[in-house]
């Protein structure tokens, strides 16, 4: 099993001082950048693009972005991101007509590429495209909002979704994203779950340090 990653979300930071808030969420503990993106098309908001991910990338805040696409159609915007070489891309199976092709195209541009599932998308597709596939995203909110309610059936996709990945002995990380945090994050954990994007529960803290220990020791106790 990997390592558990803790993932805090852009969503929730202050954007007037993005950059200061990465490099605090860093400094916490944090693992991975998580970086939304909507279209208010795809889903009912409007948040970053790519050349803030470009401007991020030359303040050298020493991090890995996990780049979290809400957008259709995919494809075009894939290749602007892909500029900027986040450590994942991720892409929900609704945004593109032919997911195969978005996602080796995610891999032949350098970056690791992940598979978003909507809580009511089922994993069907999963084993279709396994061989491309590094990261497998199980959405417990709807896509479009921080700071709504983790939606408790997520956590039986998780079990199923973590099946499949050991059946195929691969190291794909599974994550869990939406309404996570310091009270339900075991359960994801013992779910399957090893990678752990959450917004609020860390941005809207007053301890970014004392939240992500936190976050990290309720995952070891419960294992
Ligand atoms: C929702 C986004 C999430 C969101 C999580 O569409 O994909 O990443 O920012 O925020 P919280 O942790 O506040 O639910
Ligand atoms: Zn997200």
């Amino acid at each position: 099993m990997n390592s558990p990653w803790i993932a805090p979300s852009i969503l929730a930071a202050d954007f007037s001082r993005l950059g200061e808030e990465i490099q605090s969420v860093v400094s916490a503990g944090a693992d991975l950048i998580h970086y939304d993106v909507m279209d208010n098309h795809y889903v009912p908001n409007l948040s970053v693009g790519p050349l803030v991910l470009q401007s991020l990338r030359k303040a050298n805040l020493n991090c890995l972005f996990d780049v979290h696409l809400m957008v259709k159609p995919a494809d075009r915007l894939v290749e602007d991101f892909l500029d900027a070489k986040p450590e994942f891309i991720s892409v929900h199976p609704e945004t593109t007509e032919h997911l195969h092709r978005t996602l080796a195209l995610i891999k032949t541009g350098g970056s690791k590429a992940g598979i978003v599932f909507n809580p009511s998308t089922p994993l069907t597709v999963l084993d279709e495209v396994l061989e491309l596939v590094d990261l497998v995203l199980i959405m417990s909110v709807n896509p479009g909002f921080g700071g709504q309610q983790f939606i408790e059936t997520s956590l039986s996709k998780l079990r199923e979704a973590r099946e499949i990945i050991d059946r195929s002995g691969k190291s794909i990380r599974l994550q869990i994203d939406g309404g996570i945090n310091i009270n339900n994050i075991a359960q994801a954990s013992s779910a399957g779950a090893d990678t752990f994007v959450a917004g609020t529960a860390i941005f809207g803290s007053n301890n970014y340090a004392k939240t992500i220990t936190d976050m990290k020791k309720a995952i070891t106790e419960e294992q």
